[in-house]
């Protein structure tokens, strides 16, 4: 791509740049008519997939494509051509940064990635001279692309390694742990039908019993949470997975006077997906979102259906399919930020009787549904969960 990049550039700007200095009708190498060359080559340019930023060497703006404008998030303004590109970019200083030191330089970055810190976005770039026809630097290019989905991808490969690398070891340990606890409990039990006449003793035994019970639950969720998804997906409608995950969480958690508004828009399709795993996944939340409440408090519910907009997110990225964004927004003490980065964790538990597994489980379902989750908080207002699930999965996700 960069090597695509440094020939287009040159070839582009070496000529219009030098008719545009001279407004003489150079000889045209490539093509017998300047006209449809010179309209074709801003086409290009204009059309391209990737930001373009071109300067002269003066420090004004030659070029910049509808592409740049939109990944930088700037409105695109033609009155920018001619004016300093620092003063465009001035929200840019990184940006500019590089751009100041392309003329004092002849190793120039390629392929290099740069953050931008005013959107948060990640952007990877190279950089070309412009050289006219006598070799002399007259300007150079910026070309880059938005890496943000990339990122993104990448970010959840990783976690999803880690998950499962710690999904076998959990599984091992859990494994080797029932067996022995099983045991505990079973042999307990004996002894304590042996005791009758013994009641200081009866009640230790009791306690092991209920102690052992516990451990044995929460293997059984282990196991249940490193067991690999099989999705069995059907059409499900949101809004009766959604009723059933409140019936759900209910006989998780105490929900108490807390009330629950369900507010999905008409538009919101049937997806298809797996209705158990979501079921799973809304009481999980749900039961936190009871815990956090603590008898009373207010939950929302909303749904909406997003439709694919190439304007914003990555205007150079493929289209992504229909997707339905559902939240579970309640009035709690909300979370820490440091909490918030943990939460997904497997174990990761602020409650003395917690597994911290619920979490987990619900990230796996969204994983395996090829969704995201994001979690938000305001402490002392409350917390958010944002699950967005494609309306139908890809082929990749139902086979898995
Ligand atoms: N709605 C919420 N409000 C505040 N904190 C929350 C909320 N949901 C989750 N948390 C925090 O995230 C942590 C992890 O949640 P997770 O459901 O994974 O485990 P858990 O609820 O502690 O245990 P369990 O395995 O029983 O679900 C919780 O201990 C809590 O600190
Ligand atoms: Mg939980």
């Amino acid at each position: 791509m960069a090597r695509e990049g440094r020939t287009a550039s040159t070839t582009l700007t070496a000529g219009q740049l030098a008719r545009a200095r001279s407004n003489a009708s150079t000889p045209n190498p490539v093509t017998a008519d300047p006209v449809l060359e010179d309209r074709f080559f801003r086409q290009m340019v204009a059309h391209m997939r990737t930001g373009v930023v071109a300067i002269r060497r003066d420090g004004r703006l030659a070029v910049m494509n509808d592409v740049a404008y939109r990944v930088l998030g700037l409105a695109p303004n033609p009155a920018d051509l001619g004016r300093p590109y620092a003063e465009v970019l001035h929200d840019y200083p990184e940006v500019t940064r590089v751009l100041q030191q392309v003329f004092e330089s002849s190793s120039l970055p390629n392929r290099a990635e740069m953050r931008l810190r005013k959107t948060g976005r990640a952007i990877g770039f190279t950089i070309s001279h412009i050289n006219d026809d006598n070799g002399r630097v007259v300007g150079a290019t910026f070309f880059f692309k938005d890496l943000t989905r990339v990122e993104q991808e990448e970010e959840r490969d990783r976690l999803r390694d880690r998950l499962a690398a710690l999904g076998e070891m959990a599984a091992a340990i859990a494994h080797e742990v029932k067996n022995p606890l099983a045991s505990i409990e079973v042999m307990s039990g004996v002894l304590k039908r042996q005791m009758t006449d013994r009641e200081e003793a009866l009640e230790i035994l009791n306690d092991i019993i209920k102690e052992a019970k516990m451990a044995n639950s929460i293997v059984v969720e282990v196991l249940e949470f490193v067991r690999p998804i099989q999705l069995q997906v059907e059409r499900v409608v949101l809004d009766d997975v959604i009723k059933d995950s409140i019936t759900l969480a209910e006989g998780k958690r105490r929900r108490g006077e807390v009330t629950i508004k369900t507010d999905l828009d008409s538009d919101v399709p049937e997806l298809l997906a797996d209705p158990h795993q979501l079921r799973q996944l809304f009481s999980n939340l749900l039961a936190n979102a009871f815990e956090a409440l603590g008898g009373e408090g207010h939950v929302d519910i909303t749904g909406r259906l997003e439709l694919d907009d190439l304007d914003t997110e990555s205007p150079d990225a493929e289209p992504e399919p229909p997707k339905v964004i559902v939240e579970v927004r309640d009035t709690g003490p909300g979370m820490s930020s440091d909490d918030l980065e943990r939460i997904f964790s497997p174990f990761f538990t602020t409650k003395p009787q917690g597994t911290g597994l619920g979490l987990a489980i619900v990230r796996k379902v969204v994983d395996a549904h090829e969704g995201k989750i994001k979690a938000s908080s305001v402490p002392g207002e409350g917390a958010t969960f944002q699950v967005t699930l494609p309306v139908v999965p890809s082929e990749r996700s139902m086979g898995r």
